[in-house]
């Protein structure tokens, strides 16, 4: 009797010293947050326990939820919460069904042992999070500072173009006045109209700098937003996408330039109804607390690759055929956010689509 228990023991030291090692290994050989690291895991818990044809392993985990089968509705189990740097709300779980096994059943090195691996999930995934949070931070700096030189070299190119650029336009106007030869007056029209689009794409490059005059006073935010989307309703309906305004107070002012916010909801919006299915919902959504102004769009479109996230807000970047898109639309929106004082930033809409979200300091 006394050498069954001993053998028995034994047996159970094994299992849990072999999942202890299996976890290591496993988070050793991960080089991020993996779905299939997390179930490797869970697994190997679920070897480990005695009763382990019975017992199901749960794991809430860093947005991620995952069984070794599927839970009854009656359990008895053992818990242990797993604490990082961002949450302490998760938690591992082994359970048996309850029809069959009662609380007694689990043996206190098992409640150990599960105290021992939620702190080795623990540290894996909070090495990585921090990791990730600091190469999320690298990206934006470095964009920034990219994007805040190629500001000040675009300004200084575009205030260059700017005067001969008026000179051409005014001295072409006074030839069209007093020609009467239509052939001249057909290429003079020809460079009053390259003139005038090129004025406009400087114009542009020139808010991407946060080189134009900006006027904010206190404005209330609902109307800017309901005009633009008002003025945009053929084009939802064209495409039969549907349009959702959430406003959380519909009272809200903000010291803004309404015609500059106005450009940066149109810019926003007809991104997204260019990316977007039919049937599929775009909403803006206008947020603030006491401090800041927020303004969301939201698609359910193609969504922007994580590649290219990085250079969507730089003048000329565009994924449109040539001659549909001049990539300006999302560099005027990032000039005018930062001469409001503002961050501009992307995300992915989850199942799919793209999120942007703009903040502005209220006052
Ligand atoms: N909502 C969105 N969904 C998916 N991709 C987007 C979205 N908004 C912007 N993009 C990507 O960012 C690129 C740059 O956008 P931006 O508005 O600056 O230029 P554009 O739309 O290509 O051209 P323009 O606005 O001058 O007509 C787009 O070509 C597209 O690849
Ligand atoms: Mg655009």
């Amino acid at each position: 009797m006394k050498f069954q228990e001993t053998e028995e023991k034994l047996k159970e030291r094994i299992k849990e010293l072999t999942c202890l090692y299996e976890i290591s290994k496993t988070i050793s050989q991960s080089h991020s947050i993996e779905k299939k690291v997390l179930k490797k895991i869970i697994l190997s818990i679920k070897n480990a326990w005695k009763f382990n044809n019975d017992a199901i392993v749960e794991l809430h985990i860093a947005g991620y939820y995952l069984t070794t089968s599927k839970v009854p509705r009656k359990t008895v189990f053992q818990i242990c919460t797993i604490n990082t740097a961002y949450s302490n709300s998760e938690y591992i779980k082994v359970h048996y069904p309850q029809e069959k096994y009662s609380q007694d059943e689990f043996l206190e090195d098992e409640q150990k042992l599960l105290n021992t691996a939620a702190v080795e999930i623990g540290n894996y995934i909070e090495k990585f999070q921090i990791l990730e949070r600091k190469q999320s931070l690298r990206r934006t700096i470095e964009r920034m500072d990219r994007l805040s030189t190629l500001g000040e070299m675009t300004a200084g190119i575009a205030h260059e173009l700017n005067n001969p650029l008026g000179n051409i336009l005014g001295y072409a106007e006074l030839i069209k006045l007093s020609n009467t030869d239509p052939e001249i007056d057909s290429d003079i029209s020809t460079i009053i109209k390259s003139t005038i689009y090129t004025r406009e794409v400087v114009k542009k490059l020139m808010f991407f700098a946060s080189e134009m005059p900006h006027q904010a006073k206190l404005e209330e935010i609902k109307p800017i937003a309901t005009f633009a989307l008002s003025f945009l309703k053929q084009n939802f309906q064209k495409k039969d996408i549907k349009s959702e305004l959430i406003i959380k107070d519909d009272y809200l002012t903000a010291k803004v330039d309404s015609v500059q916010i106005t450009q940066v909801f149109f810019n926003l919006l007809i991104n997204a109804i260019y990316a977007s299915p039919p049937k599929s919902i775009i909403k803006t959504i206008i947020d603030n607390d006491s401090d800041y102004l927020y303004i969301i769009v939201q698609d359910e479109g193609h969504g922007i690759a994580d590649e290219i996230k990085d250079k969507i807000f730089e003048p000329f970047f565009t994924t449109k055929k040539i001659n549909t898109g001049s990539g300006l639309g999302l560099s005027v929106v990032h000039g005018i956010v930062k001469s409001h004082n503002g961050e501009i930033t992307v995300t992915d809409n989850l199942p799919q689509g793209a999120v942007f979200t703009i903040k502005i300091p209220i006052s």
